[in-house]
């Protein structure tokens, strides 16, 4: 049977996924070391008191816990979070709990996108999310960062632009703490201003959030969802989206939305009919994790394990690169971003820096289509051990100096 004719357009339109495609591309070359991937390193994983909960909460809640669920997440998490996160006057109506913040910016997308709508995204900008908007049918016009992020200029372009050809623009798309892939921080008040902007313009705001508490070093900048409910006053225009994959282990798939009651309503009735509702039993132990004070102890771990990493990679960077290169000097998060001369192009050095046994992301990637560039890379530093460091970017400096 000839299936590709039976699939739908959004289906026939889905490639596979260009980073995987990368990463498996350089499986099977022996001591390749990969700064490609985005994982946490299995270190940080609360290991022994999660399998001592997951027991304790089936044993004493199964009843309860391996029954269906609710579709917009247990309460009980919902009320630790509010309080873990500090809202604790955040009505059950205003958050989500949701498979992973993959499930939750799909289920934001499927509640606000038709067809032809336009979403502006940072470019560049974290592709599991572009795919997204892509197969809801969004309109993708990507905004660049400089040092303090989104470009506001070139926002209120791309914004007036859509808007002269007569497109509905839906919302901007960021992730304002250590960008994947940039690296990048938006300040205070780039935050401030893009608000002011949004509300000016009946413009929503989605806020990808899965690293902020990943810092090692520097003041924690309040997130955008924070300013806009202080300072302005409003819990409508942000929705803020956290992910526990990297402090507690993307594989308990767990995240939480938090805006709008309505939105988040409309949400809930998409996770309805896609999962039924999250794990009710993976719920219920990060309820007990957060209860038994365990939060803010663990993070600060993973932030002390992690730091070392960051300083290494960054001292080797300034060791071994030539000075016509540059890069992002993010103060937490997993990645870093790398600027190369404009006639050098990071895809075509890929296949190069496999055959010298190191692998990276080519910044291509990290683009809505057609507005890619070529001369950026991606490295992550949470993955590889020190050695792994010293010799992958000694590894990647001597290609570039070669060429
Ligand atoms: C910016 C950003 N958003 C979303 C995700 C996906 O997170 P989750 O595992 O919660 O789906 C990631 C994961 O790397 C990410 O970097």
């Amino acid at each position: 049977m000839n299936y590709s004719e039976r699939f739908s357009e959004v289906s026939r339109a889905m490639g596979s996924s260009m980073i995987r495609e990368l990463v498996a591309s350089t499986k099977n070359i022996p001591d390749l070391i990969s700064f490609a991937g985005g994982f946490p390193s299995p270190r940080t994983f609360p290991k022994d008191i999660l399998s001592e909960i997951y027991s304790e909460v089936v044993k004493t809640e199964g009843t309860d816990v391996l029954q269906y669920g609710q579709s917009e997440g247990d309460s009980l998490l919902k009320t630790e979070l509010a309080k873990w996160d500090g809202y604790p006057e955040l009505s059950l109506d205003q958050s989500l709990i949701t498979v992973g913040s993959t499930n939750g910016i799909y289920y934001y997308t499927r509640a606000l996108i038709d067809p032809g709508d336009v979403v502006i995204c940072e470019a560049p900008s974290f592709l599991g999310c572009l795919v997204a908007f892509e197969a809801a049918g969004a309109d993708l016009r990507g905004v660049p960062l400089d040092d303090e992020g989104i470009d506001l200029d070139a926002l209120k372009a791309a914004v007036s632009n859509a808007r002269a050809e007569g497109k509905a623009v839906k919302f901007v798309y960021t992730i304002p703490d250590f960008q994947n892939p940039a690296g990048i921080t938006m300040s205070y008040q780039r935050r401030k201003n893009l608000i002011e902007y949004c509300l000016a313009e009946d413009l929503l705001i989605l806020e990808d959030n899965p690293y902020s508490r990943l810092r090692y070093s520097g003041e924690a900048v309040p997130t955008i969802y924070r300013i806009a409910q202080n300072e302005y006053r409003n819990t409508d225009l942000v929705m803020e989206i956290v992910s526990f994959s990297k402090i507690l282990g993307p594989g308990m798939r767990l995240a939480y939305a938090k805006g709008n009651e309505a939105l988040i309503g409309k949400m809930g009735s998409w996770q309805q009919k896609v999962t039924v509702s999250p794990d009710c039993v993976t719920e219920r132990v990060a309820a007990r994790f957060l209860q038994k004070n365990l939060m803010d102890d663990h993070i600060a771990g993973i932030c002390d394990f992690y730091r070392p990493y960051l300083h290494k990679m960054l001292d080797c960077l300034k060791s071994e690169m030539p000075d016509y290169v540059s890069w992002t000097k993010p103060e937490g998060g997993i990645f870093i971003w790398m600027w190369l001369p404009e006639e050098l192009n990071a895809d075509e050095l890929f296949i190069q820096a496999s055959q010298h046994k190191v692998t990276y992301i080519p910044g291509s990637k990290f683009y809505p289509r057609g507005q890619e560039k070529f001369n950026c890379l991606r490295l992550n530093f949470t993955y590889s051990s020190m050695e792994q460091i010293e010799t992958g970017i000694a590894r990647l400096g001597k290609l570039i100096k070669s060429i």
